[in-house]
């Protein structure tokens, strides 16, 4: 990653507040949506519904809770609630399964048989190295055969959303900038655009786009520009497509039109960026151990005001251990969106667990799970005398 731009940024930190403008009605149309149960149709409550019939939740608040994330604290068992992760599939051509889709969905209406029962077990680790455990899927009566022989799985948690409304903001060409695909400047850490900036791959480029996606994905909800009013059922599925759905009670033939699409979206770009309580002491310990070449300690909106959210919003390679198993859209298995940090303290004083899957349960693990293009930031982490690693710690969770 090419770094001049840094200590500049670096300096902006703690300074920047950051609130949101957009139309009161739409975001106060737009939380209703977001917050909405949908039900199956047909219902007599037209406009809500149309869910599924597949599904893997019934309002986008389900996962998103208050605008946040995936609820991902361990149960008594060592297990993870099957409602707090979402199930991809994918092969070597890329995301889904000729069968099953893009993703395992739970929960069917009743005419329709979910896909299959879904656990998520956190299992001791192959490289205890890097950490303790690591989040097993287990896809228990899979309900239209079996996966594809090539098809594999990956479990994926819900990120907050607060503050996305400033990701969507920052230049696409701030970003062309960070970018260093060859690694000209030999620091051993590349960075690569995304297809787009949003999700764990950095697949989808607008909050539009995003939310299109998870409306037809994880609620089966058909919008302006995803037509599909099964959702992510395949042809394969037969019961599924064959389903009544909710768009005929709509004038533009969809269960989602573009208005209240607009509105959903102004909701989302409008939740409040996460507020900093991080005591500066720490910011020169994450500078030292490297951190901050891929977790750019805050970026520059168009119009020059600091978005503080500790993420390049690029690809890196972070090593086999944390390797997912295909690629989508750019990014290969192995490279994941570099996490946005700001918001971390609120993850940890919920006992949430960290990284794409949730496999681990402290910051500490999180960062020793770092490898590949943060070897070396790894490596620092882990020669950092005692009283420097709890500052550290003490700086993330104050974030
Ligand atoms: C079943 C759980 C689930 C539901 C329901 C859900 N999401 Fe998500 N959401 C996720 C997951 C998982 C991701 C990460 C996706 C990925 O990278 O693969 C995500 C990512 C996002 C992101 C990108 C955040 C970022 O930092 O890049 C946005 C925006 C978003 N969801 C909005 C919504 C909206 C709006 C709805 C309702 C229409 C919704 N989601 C419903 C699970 C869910
Ligand atoms: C080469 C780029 C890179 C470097 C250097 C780097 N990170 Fe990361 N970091 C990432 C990526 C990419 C992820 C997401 C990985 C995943 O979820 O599988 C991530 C995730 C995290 C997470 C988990 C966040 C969450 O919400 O789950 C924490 C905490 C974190 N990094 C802290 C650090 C710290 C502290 C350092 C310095 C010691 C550091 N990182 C160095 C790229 C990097």
């Amino acid at each position: 990653m090419r770094c001049a731009l840094i200590p500049a940024l670096a300096l902006a930190l703690g300074l920047a507040t950051v609130g949101a403008v957009a139309e009161p009605l739409d975001v106060a149309v737009g939380k209703a949506l977001f917050d909405r149960m949908w039900v199956p149709a047909p219902a007599s409550t037209l406009g809500s519904d149309g869910l599924g019939p597949l599904h893997s939740a019934r309002s986008c608040a389900a996962c998103h809770a208050s605008g946040g994330g995936s609820k991902t604290a361990a149960r008594a068992d060592g297990s993870i609630d099957p409602s707090e992760l979402v199930v991809r599939l994918g092969s070597n051509a890329g995301p889904g399964d000729p069968v099953y889709g893009l993703q395992i969905q739970r929960l069917g209406t009743a005419l329709v048989a979910p896909e299959a029962a879904v656990a998520f077990d956190l299992v001791p680790s192959p490289d205890p190295t890097l950490g303790p455990t690591v989040t097993a899927v287990r896809l228990d009566a899979l309900a239209y055969g079996p996966l594809a022989p090539d098809t594999r799985i990956e479990a994926r948690r819900a990120p907050s959303l607060r503050g996305v409304g400033w990701l969507a903001r920052i230049p696409q060409a701030m970003l062309e900038v960070l970018a260093d695909p060859h690694d000209r400047d030999g620091d051993g850490i590349s960075g690569r655009l995304g297809t787009g900036r949003f999700g764990w791959k950095a697949m989808e480029p607008t909050i539009t786009t995003q939310t299109e996606a998870a409306l037809v994905t994880d609620l089966g909800l058909s919008t302006p520009h995803r037509r599909t009013h099964a959702g992510d059922c395949t042809s394969a599925e037969t019961a599924c497509t064959t389903a009544p759905h909710g768009d005929s009670g709509h004038a533009e033939g969809v269960e989602i039109p573009a208005a209240a699409l607009r509105a959903l979206v102004a909701y989302v770009a409008a939740l409040p960026a996460p507020a900093s309580s991080a005591d500066a002491d720490g910011v020169a310990v994450f500078l030292k151990a490297g951190c901050a070449a891929c977790h750019v300690p805050a970026l520059s909106d168009a119009s020059g005001r600091s978005v503080p959210a500790f993420t390049d919003l690029l690809l890196h390679d972070l090593g086999p251990g944390l390797a997912g198993s295909f690629p989508e859209g750019s990014a290969l298995p192995a490279e994941w969106r570099t996490a946005p940090l700001w918001g971390l303290g609120a993850g940890v004083r919920r006992g949430d667990r960290f990284l794409h899957d949730a496999r681990a349960a402290t910051v500490d693990e999180a960062i020793r799970w770092h490898d590949g293009e943060a070897a070396d930031a790894r490596r620092r982490y882990l020669a950092l005398a005692p009283d420097e690693t709890a500052r550290l710690l003490a700086y993330l969770e104050g974030l």
